[in-house]
């Protein structure tokens, strides 16, 4: 990109590369200051992109700050909904949620 003449100061490029490898790195990778995804984080990230992305995109998610057991009423309601998350995988996605989209700070 900056071949092409993109305006990227060079001193710029540490900085740059770890923000993206950061926010928009391989699934699994986790944002700064948590501990790396484990498998179970990638299959609920995964189960979250599939049945999570039926009806709506993940805004609905993202805009979310809920606690765990907020979000296992909400799972259960999208459930209910017809999301089609199997039973032993409502576990994991709560708490991947959790982790991820928890109460604010
Ligand atoms: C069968 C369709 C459907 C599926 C699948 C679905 N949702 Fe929803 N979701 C909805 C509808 C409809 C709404 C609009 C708000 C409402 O009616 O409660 C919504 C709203 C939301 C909201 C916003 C809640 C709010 O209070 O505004 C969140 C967060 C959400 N869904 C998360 C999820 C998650 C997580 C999953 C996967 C487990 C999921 N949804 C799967 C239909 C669905």
């Amino acid at each position: 990109m900056v071949s092409n003449g993109a305006q990227v100061d060079q001193k710029d490029f540490p900085v740059l590369v770890t923000y993206l490898v950061k926010n928009f790195g391989p699934a699994g990778s986790a944002p700064a200051g948590q501990a790396p995804a484990s498998g179970a984080d990638a299959d609920a990230k995964k189960i979250l992109e599939t049945a999570c992305t039926a009806c709506h995109d993940l805004d609905l998610v993202e805009d979310q700050h809920l606690s765990k057991e907020d979000w296992q009423m909400l799972v259960n309601s999208m459930i209910a909904k017809g999301a089609s998350v199997g039973d032993k995988d409502v576990p994991m996605l709560v708490d991947y949620l959790a982790k991820t989209h928890g109460p604010k700070k």
